[in-house]
């Protein structure tokens, strides 16, 4: 028996919660929003292709109730205002800050073992949050966005090189911002070959940039920011952790001492199991890229900072 709690019912939550759904991840989802009837009513919809998908999933929808939620192994948060066009994800921080701390004494109080998992944005600082206001150790929060970084990277590798996309390897460490990632093309391959045999050097700088404002491309063309990658990549670390599978992937840890970085929480390559964060693995990185990753964090750390300024912290 296994049960996770989505909160937030916006297109991010309700798309991950959906997936988990037709995956039969957890026994049970329970989906959390504070407005009144969403999540009972994108649960029962959902709950309504249990025949037609071939799933037996207890679904769940709460308005802000979460008794509900009580005992949850795995707590995915996606509450929060979503990015306009033309916005950044560092400019939702006032509000989304406001509401992370209301959703983690939630949680706290009801779910005091869960592994929690963070989607809102700007996602690094609020991770950053979500582990201090709740007091839990480090290995049991941590955030979504190097797994959906990567998954777009791949899709642009897999582009530029005119290979099948899930001969694709490539992973994005660093902060998740438009100018904080850092796809690490010396890493990428196609089963094991790297990329470069596959495409000129243009076409590559062009998947990394491509990659690097994914959300933002995503953003202006539909208006508001993206969900199917998104949920998909939270319920693919869901899965990673309550079936215990130990995938090596770019999430978003608190460091201490790892990559010469102390006290804040950003990319990079973790193995997910049952326990949480079972081993930051420290990669290889070229000098440049090494460089980059100073960067992103100094970049991360400023915008941690203004949880001081605002007194969220
Ligand atoms: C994105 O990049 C939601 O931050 C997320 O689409």
């Amino acid at each position: 028996m296994s049960k996770v709690t989505v909160v937030g019912a916006g297109a991010v939550g309700a798309t991950c919660a959906n997936v988990m759904a037709c995956r039969e991840v957890a026994s049970e989802v329970v989906l959390i929003d504070i407005k009144e009837g969403l999540s009972e009513g994108k649960m029962l919809d959902m709950y309504q292709c249990s025949t037609l998908m071939d799933f037996d999933t207890k679904l769940v929808g709460a308005t802000n109730d979460y008794k509900r939620s009580a005992n949850s192994d795995v707590v995915v948060i996606t509450s929060g205002i979503p990015r306009k066009p033309g916005m950044t994800r560092e400019e939702l921080i006032g509000t989304n800050a406001e509401i992370m701390k209301g959703v983690i004494a939630q949680i706290v109080r009801y779910s005091p073992r869960a592994i929690v998992i963070v989607v809102a944005n700007p996602m690094d600082t609020l991770t950053y949050l979500a582990l201090k206001a709740s007091g839990l150790p480090k290995h049991r929060v941590f955030g979504m966005g190097g797994a959906l970084d990567s998954s777009r990277f791949k899709c642009y590798l897999a582009k530029a090189t005119g290979a099948n996309i899930n001969n694709i390897d490539g992973m994005v460490i660093g902060g998740h911002g438009d100018t904080t990632m850092i796809p690490l093309l010396s890493k990428a391959s196609v089963n094991g070959v790297p990329v470069t045999q596959f495409a000129s050097k243009k076409k590559l700088a062009e998947a990394v940039a491509n990659t690097m404002v994914g959300g933002a491309t995503l953003t202006k063309l539909i208006g508001t920011s993206a969900w199917y990658a998104p949920g998909a990549a939270a319920s693919m670390m869901v899965e990673s952790i309550l079936h215990d599978q130990k995938k090596l992937i770019p999430c978003s840890c608190y460091l201490d001492g790892e990559y010469g970085e102390h006290d804040l929480c950003i990319g990079v390559p973790a193995v997910i199991g049952r326990k949480g964060i079972e081993k930051i693995v420290e990669l290889d990185l070229t000098k440049e890229e090494a460089e980059k990753f100073a960067a992103s964090a100094a970049a991360v750390r400023k915008t941690n900072q203004v949880l001081h300024e605002i007194k969220a912290i």
